[in-house]
């Protein structure tokens, strides 16, 4: 059966009755919409992620492929790689039946303290358009929608429900608005609106969504509110949100069918959402003759294949070792060498006797940031096992954490407690009536329980109850994280009981991560003891619990010499530094950059005991680096996903270059950044003073150097920047190639991400001093000369004007950049814009690429 066209979903409006379409506008679940069986539509299934896809539960019992985090597939500059770690979310999707992916972030870079940095990917808006884009193309091609979200102004967490985002109008569109753009022109199905308000208006109210987004775009796709975005009642009945996420209750679950028949919401507003569900649920197969039978919500939505939609029917799942060889690809690709003196890496196993790996983080790497991209990995290759597994047989490896563990408690595993029912390693959790009768009990394997696999129902208590036999003697710190009435209980004794009352709107900190409550309690090394947390169950006091334990505080100059000497003692030092779960997480910005607690005098001390150090930083954004011109080599891994050892063992002993390219400028230090303040002032508003001038056009306006230029990143060879070629005066709007010819002057075979940029002395118009207008990557022999054509989009030399509230070129000559970093550009050359008028420029406008039929709404 050929694809369902537009033509024949129309008529299915009218099948549906006013109380039907109102119906369908409200999620039905956490994680579905409803479905309408008078027209064929069974419920979609929304997830995060981007990091992976969770699926409708969100704990360790359904695990995820985890990708590198978003800052580190944008580091790749690579668009093939992209697509292909879209096929692979697609297929994940398709495994958890999962129809619309939340992906890709594309708000920008714009302080490096933004708590969701990790998850964004630059903060250029080209570069971050062509990276979503690209992802966007591979998750759409396995029929799962993508979503671009958070539309629009939601580039920190600082009170992100109510801050007013203020942005002048040009750069609006040059910077904020422009990846959305790219994301249209790729085709994407679903719009995520963000919760920020923009200019004074909540996003999911925001005119915003009309134009430029479904009229001068053309998206045809669904705009799907932000978790508990929708918090009025007409203003977003009346804008372009369409669909609003989670239910079943809500402003318009609430009021939305009394105000259409009061003539307060207009029909044909509620008409044109349900038309874009339809079509969506078009799109990934939930709507036609074979998804009648897929009603009821206990069936996985996957089993519906693609006839009658643009899903393609029976693809299987990328097969295991497929995808673990393509996300230990994505970690090379995505790592930046950022500093490698005297050659030191790669590191040839061969003539290496010892290595010594130091660091917490090598061990307890951090795959992935916190918050709802989080997901649960069924393995993790850490770097120690990385490293290990490359110099079994050639080498020893020594391991030294170098710092005392932690004094933050970390939810109980499976490798510190067990059961009291069975004795299984993990943990049990119960269900408790007001009278403390059970109701239900489960075993699992995380003290960090979100939700347990049985609906609440009348249960007044949530318990989490384990066998414990602590390391060491001593005082251990104890925690119980939730909100309402929280107990503790060690060996019958209470140890902690209070009452929390919400301090948030915030889902993050309600359901996800909500704060710990800490206790000091000593303990005897080896003595089993029993703990009970226990937690109320209240209406509105979120869905987390977690149990969680820190041992004594620990001699932090003992474990420091014992890594130093471990580090003199080798012929290698690989130190592994790193954020933790608190720094970088959705919800909260950072407060700073500095690394935590210690790991500056690690690096260092280690540095002195033996020159022969490589610096590994394990982080999903910037981090001050006061060291990083004393290290030889300094190796930016990200959060590098589940693969991380593997793949970081191939830089570090050659197998694989590091192919990253730094999409975001490093500072050395957090008072050098230049573009830094997320919070908004008392009025609630956060102005975005510095207008387009944001990461490298900041720097290069403020004429402050920092430690790391957008767009730097050592390879394992050299490259010669020979000519630049630019051309023939072009036509306003018009793309355009640039040729740039580079040498391989090296010694082995490598791969260049050749960048262009443009500037114009002598404007009109305020520009920055200069800005990314296209990149290619080219791959060379020693000695091999190659030409990198870059192409550059019509819209490469224009700007927005606020008088005309349209796109326009200043004729003239503009000068081309070429080279390998925002701060390292030998070629230069002219191009002349003609006079003209401007033919608008940017992609192709939306389109649906499975059917390509055009509705009628995007014209
Ligand atoms: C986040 C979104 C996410 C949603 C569902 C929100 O708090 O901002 O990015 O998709 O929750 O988890």
């Amino acid at each position: 059966m050929a694809a369902m066209t537009d033509e024949e979903t129309e008529p299915l409006l009218d099948k549906l009755d006013a109380a039907m379409k109102v119906r369908l506008l409200t999620g039905a679940s956490t994680w579905r919409t409803y479905g309408e069986p008078a027209v064929g539509l069974r419920p979609l299934t929304l997830s995060d992620g981007p990091a992976g896809v969770r699926g409708e539960t969100w704990d360790e019992r359904e695990t995820s492929l985890v990708l590198p985090s978003p800052t580190a597939l944008a580091a790749s500059w690579d668009e093939r790689l992209l697509t292909d770690l879209g096929a692979l979310l697609a297929s994940e999707a398709r495994r958890k039946g999962v129809d619309v992916l939340l992906a890709p972030t594309l708000n920008l870079h714009r302080s490096p303290l933004g708590g969701r940095h990790f998850e964004c990917f630059s903060e250029d808006a080209l570069l971050t358009g062509r990276t979503g884009a690209a992802l966007i193309r591979g998750i759409q091609s396995g029929g799962v929608a993508a979503t671009a979200k958070h539309f629009v102004g939601n580039d920190a967490e600082t009170d992100r429900l109510t801050v007013d985002v203020r942005i002048d109008e040009r750069t609006l569109h040059e910077v904020y608005l422009a990846p959305f753009e790219d994301a249209v022109s790729a085709g994407v199905w679903a719009v995520m609106s963000a919760y920020n308000k923009v200019g004074g208006v909540t996003m999911s109210a925001s005119p915003l969504l009309d134009r430029p987004l479904k009229e001068d775009w053309g998206f045809d796709g669904l705009v799907v509110s932000d978790w508990g975005g929708v918090r009025a009642l007409l203003e977003t009945a009346r804008s372009g949100q369409d669909l609003a996420m989670p239910g079943p209750d809500g402003p318009w679950a609430a009021g939305l069918l009394a105000a259409l028949e009061q003539g307060l919401a207009p029909a044909e507003a509620v008409d044109d959402k349900v038309r874009r569900l339809l079509r969506l649920a078009r799109r990934v197969g939930a709507l036609g003759a074979d998804g009648l039978g897929a009603f009821g919500s206990d069936r996985p939505a996957h089993r519906v294949n693609g006839t009658g939609s643009g899903r393609p029917a029976h693809r299987p799942p990328m097969a295991p070792d497929a995808a673990r060889a393509l996300l230990r690809r994505a970690v090379s690709a995505g790592a930046v060498l950022l500093r490698n003196e005297g050659g030191l890496l790669p590191l040839d196993p061969a003539a290496l006797g010892s290595v010594a790996v130091i660091g917490p983080h090598a061990t307890a790497v951090r795959i992935q940031g916190g918050g709802s991209a989080e997901v649960f990995p069924e393995h993790v290759v850490t770097p120690l096992a990385g490293v290990e597994r490359a110099l079994e047989g050639v080498a020893s490896v020594t391991y030294r954490p170098g710092l005392p563990p932690s004094a933050r408690p970390q939810p109980l595993g499976r490798d510190r407690a067990r059961d009291p029912r069975d004795g299984e390693p993990g943990v049990l959790v119960r269900l408790l009536d007001a009278h403390g009768a059970e109701l239900h009990a489960e075993h699992r394997l995380s003290g960090r329980i979100v939700e347990p696999s049985v609906p609440a129902g009348d249960a007044a208590l949530v318990e989490i109850r384990a066998l414990f036999r602590p390391t060491e003697s001593g005082r251990w710190t104890w925690a119980v994280g939730g909100w309402g009435d929280i107990s503790l209980a060690v060996d019958g004794h209470e140890a902690l009981s209070g009452t929390f009352p919400l301090d948030s709107d915030d889902p993050t900190r309600v359901h996800v991560a909500p704060p710990l409550r800490t206790v000091g309690v000593e303990m005897t090394a080896d003595r089993e003891v029993e703990v009970v947390a226990r937690r109320s169950l209240a209406p509105g006091s979120g869905v987390a619990t977690v149990l969680a334990a820190a041992p004594p505080a620990g001699d932090a100059d003992a474990a420091r010499a014992e890594a130093v000497a471990a580090a003199r003692a080798a012929d290698v030092a690989v130190v592994v530094v790193g954020t933790t779960e608190q720094s970088e997480s959705e919800g909260h910005d950072r407060e700073s950059l500095d690394l935590p607690e210690g790991q500056d005098a690690l690096v260092r001390a280690v540095v002195r005991a033996n020159p022969r150090t490589v610096v590994v930083v394990n982080a999903g954004g910037p981090v001050a680096l006061p060291w990083h011109e004393r290290v030889p080599a300094l190796l930016l891994a990200w959060f590098p996903g589940q693969e991380a050892g593997d793949g970081l063992a191939d830089v570090l002993f050659g197998r694989a270059e590091p192919g990253g390219r730094l999409p975001t400028t490093w500072a050395a230090a957090q008072d050098d950044v230049p573009v830094l303040g997320t919070a908004p002032g008392a009025d609630g508003r956060l102005h975005y003073a510095e207008g387009p001038h944001i990461g490298y056009r900041a720097w290069l306006r403020s004429g402050g150097a920092p430690a790391y230029w957008f767009g730097h990143g050592l390879g394992y060879t050299a490259w010669e920047y020979e000519e630049l070629t630019a051309p023939e005066p072009v036509r306003p709007g018009e793309p355009f190639d640039v040729r740039v010819r580079v040498r391989n002057s090296g010694r082995r075979r490598g791969r260049e991400v050749v960048q262009v940029y443009l500037a114009r002395s002598g404007s009109a118009v305020e520009r920055p001093v200069r800005g990314l207008i296209g990149y290619a990557a080219v791959e060379a022999e020693p000695g091999e000369s190659v030409v990198a054509v870059v192409r550059v989009d019509g819209r490469a030399l224009a700007h927005w004007s606020p008088a005309r509230h349209g796109w326009e070129t200043e004729p003239g000559a503009f000068t081309l950049l070429g080279g390998p970093s925002a701060g390292d550009l030998p070629l230069t050359a002219e191009v002349v814009a003609l006079p003209g008028p401007d033919s608008a420029g940017k992609g192709s406008g939306n389109g649906s690429e499975h059917d390509g039929e055009r509705s009628p709404l995007m014209l």
